[in-house]
């Protein structure tokens, strides 16, 4: 970052003396105010719940513009990533920063594909969980649970450590999320094949059964190849940032990717899409199409505590730049899969529709956020709703790790611990319990 010439002044009504901020610029984006002295100097705080308006590091990774809907991973725009890049293609430029040439991508391929298969305990580990526990209450345990197995990548100020954690939990995290599945529904785990391609070797190990031969549908497997390039990196997301939380402690990446998977599970973050579909399924029984406008009323009214899951979002003030591949992909499974007229994709027309036109979403700028589309498409491909968010969490691995390296590799890191403004009771003493 560049020290810029401006500065800021803080001053203050009491009189107190006003205190000058350092000011530095990135390479595109708002600049920032350094406050790191400021409690130092004033022996105040800052105020800011929900880091509406704190940048909590520097990151070279991914970058939005939310009111122009751009996202860069590294510099590259998710378009052509989307359209001209794999997923491990879009791994490695999160890991190292640029794409890989023709060696370094078939060699980062063989070392993740020879990465694939995951203890043979861990198996039994998955035993111990009920089979109508929900994946992703599996997959926080699974994840976290991969610290016991691999005692020699968890130093985390050991460079060499570090990388091979990453490459370990791309590798395995499809395995993961494959077996959690199989679990839930009592059939046997299926064996990562090698020969098949990142997202081909998921849809073998969710969908072949030892009976039969599995072949991976080429439509099928680029959609979600896709799927996983649009969920790679977000920035400081909640679940990125808790992963940087939690392992700015110093603790070992699978406990802190494991961090990240938890924090994802929730409805207003990765669990959007799960969220989303059940809200279309449910307009769906009430009535579809028909009752869309019943449903948008309750939307807009505050008191019911309805909200249309898959639209808005805290950064994007405009359409997200993943919402429109996922509906490019949405349109091409749908059509692969014969399901043309499917009610819900129909439904989800109907809704995007009358939202992009409607006062209430347009003054609040909300639009399609990626889980508007995600959900339908993972839906054709077979993926049941609730698998929804751990296929998300697998997509988003690569830049939890990604992140996570960036920031052990950064001199300025420390450990993160935010500060509060108290407002509970002042010191006071115990009375005996007759008294209270
Ligand atoms: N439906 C109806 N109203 C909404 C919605 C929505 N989906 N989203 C925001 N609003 C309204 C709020 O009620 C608020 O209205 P007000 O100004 O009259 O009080 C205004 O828009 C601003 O909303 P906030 O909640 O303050 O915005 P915030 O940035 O905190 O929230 C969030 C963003 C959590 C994503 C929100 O838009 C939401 O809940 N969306 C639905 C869940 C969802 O799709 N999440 C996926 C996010 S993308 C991802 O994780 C990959």
């Amino acid at each position: 970052m560049n020290l810029s010439d401006n500065k800021a002044t803080l001053s203050f009504s009491d009189g107190s003396p006003s205190v000058e901020m350092p000011v530095y610029s990135g390479s595109v984006g708002p600049d920032v105010i350094d406050i790191r002295k400021l409690y130092g100097q004033t022996g105040m705080f800052t105020y800011d719940p929900g880091f509406l308006s704190t940048a909590a590091c520097q990151s070279t990774i991914t970058y939005i513009d939310g009111d122009k809907g751009e996202l860069l991973y590294r510099g590259y725009p998710i378009e052509q990533l989307a359209t001209q890049c794999d997923y491990l293609d879009t791994c490695y430029l999160l890991l190292n920063g640029e794409l890989p040439n023709v060696q370094q991508k078939k060699d980062f391929d063989h070392l993740v594909t020879s990465h694939t298969m995951v203890n043979d305990q861990m198996q039994y580990f998955l035993r111990g969980f009920r089979r109508d526990a929900h994946p992703m209450a599996v997959l926080t345990g699974l994840v976290g649970g991969m610290s016991a197995f691999y005692h020699d990548s968890t130093d985390i100020t050991n460079p060499e450590h570090r990388h091979i954690a990453a490459i370990r939990l791309i590798a395995k995290m499809p395995t993961l999320v494959a077996m959690a599945y199989k679990y839930k529904i009592g059939q046997p785990y299926i064996y990562p094949k090698n020969s098949l391609s990142y997202a081909g070797n998921f849809l073998h190990m969710m969908f072949a059964t030892p009976c039969e031969e599995y072949k991976v549908n080429p439509v099928l497997e680029r959609a979600l190849d896709r799927i996983f390039i649009l969920h790679a990196d977000h920035e400081q997301n909640a679940s990125t940032s808790t992963v940087r939380l939690c392992g700015s402690s110093g603790t070992n990446p699978f406990a802190a990717i494991a961090a990240g998977v938890a924090c994802l599970w929730g409805p207003a973050h990765g669990g959007a899409n799960e969220a989303c579909l059940n809200m279309l399924e449910d307009i769906q029984r009430m009535g579809g199409v028909a009752k869309v406008g019943e449903f948008m009323e309750q939307v807009k009214d505050k008191n019911s505590g309805v909200r249309l899951m898959g639209f808005g979002h805290r950064v994007y003030k405009n359409y997200d730049p993943r919402a429109k591949l996922m509906q490019e992909t949405c349109k091409e499974v749908l059509q692969e899969m014969g399901l043309e007229n499917d009610p819900l994709f129909k439904l989800a027309m109907a809704l995007e529709k009358i939202a992009l036109e409607d006062e209430y979403f347009v003054s609040r700028k909300l639009y399609p956020n990626v889980d508007f589309y995600s959900g339908i498409v993972q839906r054709a491909i077979g993926i049941p709703v609730n698998l929804f968010t751990g296929i998300f969490a697998l997509a988003r691995t690569s830049g939890w790790i990604a992140q996570l390296n960036e920031m052990i590799g950064d001199p300025e890191y420390k450990i993160g611990r935010p500060r509060q403004l108290f407002t509970g009771p002042v010191a006071r003493n115990v009375k005996p319990a007759n008294e209270r």
